[in-house]
């Protein structure tokens, strides 16, 4: 075993500390950053290749409840969770503010969202060096930091301003925007962003047109060039490089195994005889989009009357982010057109889409995955989208279609897809009428090439791909050196 540490750092901590009648449970956070870097982290077979792994994020209970855990909870592990604690008011500006009212919007393609705001950047700046400072304190010589996504893009820069010679990495979980939506930041914070990202010694992106975005993105700011995605800085190469996130393929693809899926399978099913069962869930976020999703749902009854009473969709909704104003909008935007489409075409026994705003648990999970006849997937921008490919991993039996928007990152890897423009309603219900009615030879056929794909390159290759590119650039910049 080495004597070095993976400290790997997120905004997102892997869990949520809830107290309730004086008693403390662990909650999984949400969305695919959690549920991907989860998986490496509690693999055993990871753990002879660090002394010590350590997660820092920032935490979303009070550290008087964090000391409460640790006094309670005395299992040793040699992996660690370091909650940063941030003032509310800064963190704030910083979460409500510029990540998510100024970055996410504008790196998925929404400008018009985009809110410009000083202040929110100032405390941006505030976040990432307090990460910075905790970090500071821990990282020994050897050590590897992995930094993840577009809440710590300063960070790279802090820790390396310090610590010249640190191994840095870092992943950007969303996509990169193209150089002209990028460039609608305010001049400052451009360059401050990139330079912050070029601390990392290799940077990580789902896509191929996500790395070309950077690069280009690069040249223009800071005039870099680069060659063969390595450039050359005074001081330093940096790697850009491609790495489409995978999913811990083992465990969804066993997960029908489980008898409490079993059980929740079997209940679904139930509720629903005779019914084709289309399946979608998403945070709630409009980059998901929803509503065109319904839209398209709507077509098919209106298109395909024979469906009536004969197909359900359950809609899914993980609340998300509900303080920021357009994520709020949109879930009344939401709940207004799933009481429209059920008013216009419920029978008395039936109605078209079961709509639940909830978290779902993994096992609840891995059922819906299981039962859907389809899954109905169509952001309008997604970074890379797990939940499609947790789909494919539960077909076990290969069956089941995926319609999958082509404007998120795993349309690239998931070809066989009934792959759809989100914005064409029309396109929308045809691809559904089709996956309904798609012979089960040829859902075989396509299931099993979308699985082998997704077996090759699992999260784990993912990790351990990432982790040696990131060794050899660090090689390769000795060599430049000598
Ligand atoms: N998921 C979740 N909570 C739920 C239901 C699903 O965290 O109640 C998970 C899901 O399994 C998937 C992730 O959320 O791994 C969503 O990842 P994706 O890349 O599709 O989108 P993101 O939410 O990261 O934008
Ligand atoms: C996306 C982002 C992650 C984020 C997740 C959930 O996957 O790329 O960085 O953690 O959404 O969003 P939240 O704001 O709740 O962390």
């Amino acid at each position: 075993k080495s004597d070095k540490s993976l400290i790997l750092v997120s905004n997102r901590l892997p869990f949520q500390l809830l107290e309730q009648d004086d008693q403390l449970t662990m909650k999984q956070s949400d969305g695919g950053l959690v549920t991907a870097l989860i998986s490496y982290f509690n693999a055993e077979s990871n753990r002879d290749v660090f002394q010590q792994k350590k997660w820092f994020g920032s935490a979303d209970f009070p550290e008087k409840r964090w000391k409460k855990f640790k006094k309670q909870s005395d299992v040793q592990t040699d992996f660690t969770i370091e909650p940063v604690f941030i003032d509310k008011k800064v963190y704030n500006k910083y979460y409500n503010g510029f990540c998510n009212a100024t970055l996410w919007p504008l790196f998925h393609y929404f400008p018009s969202y985009v809110v410009y705001d000083q202040e929110f950047f100032e405390n941006y700046e505030e976040v990432n060096k307090i990460f910075a400072e905790r970090l500071l304190k821990v990282i020994k010589p050897g050590d590897t930091i992995w930094i993840h996504d577009y809440q710590l893009f300063l960070l790279p820069q802090l820790i390396r301003d310090k610590m010249p010679d640190a191994t840095i990495g870092f992943f950007l979980h969303i996509p990169f925007p193209s150089y002209e939506i990028f460039r609608l930041l305010h001049s400052p914070w451009k360059e401050k962003i990139v330079r912050g990202l070029l601390g990392a010694d290799l940077i990580g992106f789902h896509t191929h047109e996500y790395v070309q975005h950077f690069l280009k993105t690069v040249r223009m700011v800071l005039g870099y060039d680069h060659h063969y995605r390595t450039i050359t800085m005074q001081d330093r190469l940096v790697k850009a490089d491609m790495f489409p996130l995978g999913i811990d393929y083992e465990k969804f693809s066993t997960a029908s195994r489980k008898p409490e899926v079993v059980q929740k399978m079997e209940a679904i099913t139930k509720n629903f005889p005779d019914k084709k069962i289309i399946f979608s869930v998403d945070r709630l976020d409009y980059t998901k989009g929803v509503t065109h999703r319904l839209l398209g749902f709507e077509r098919l009854l209106e298109k395909h009357p024979e469906w009536i009473e004969k197909v359900v969709f359950v809609m899914v909704i993980v609340p998300s982010r509900q303080i920021i104003s357009k994520y709020n909008e949109r879930r009344i935007l939401i709940e207004e057109n799933v009481g429209r489409l059920n008013g216009k075409y419920s029978t008395l026994s039936w109605q078209p889409v079961i709509y639940r705003y909830n978290n779902l648990d993994f096992e609840e999970l891995c059922a819906l995955y299981h039962v859907a006849d389809a899954a109905l997937i169509t952001p309008l921008r997604d970074g890379m989208n797990l939940v499609a490919k947790e789909y494919i991993a539960c077909c076990s039996e290969q069956q089941g279609v995926l319609i999958l928007s082509e404007l998120a990152g795993a349309a690239s890897e998931l070809g066989e897809a009934l792959l759809v423009n989100p914005l064409d309603t029309e396109e929308m219900s045809e691809a559904i009428q089709q996956a309904l009615t798609m012979q089960p030879e040829e859902q075989r056929r396509k299931i099993s090439q979308m699985q082998k794909r997704l077996i090759d390159y699992d999260v784990h290759s993912w990790v351990n791909d990432f982790l040696f590119q990131l060794t050899e650039i660090k090689q390769q910049q000795k060599t430049e050196q000598q």
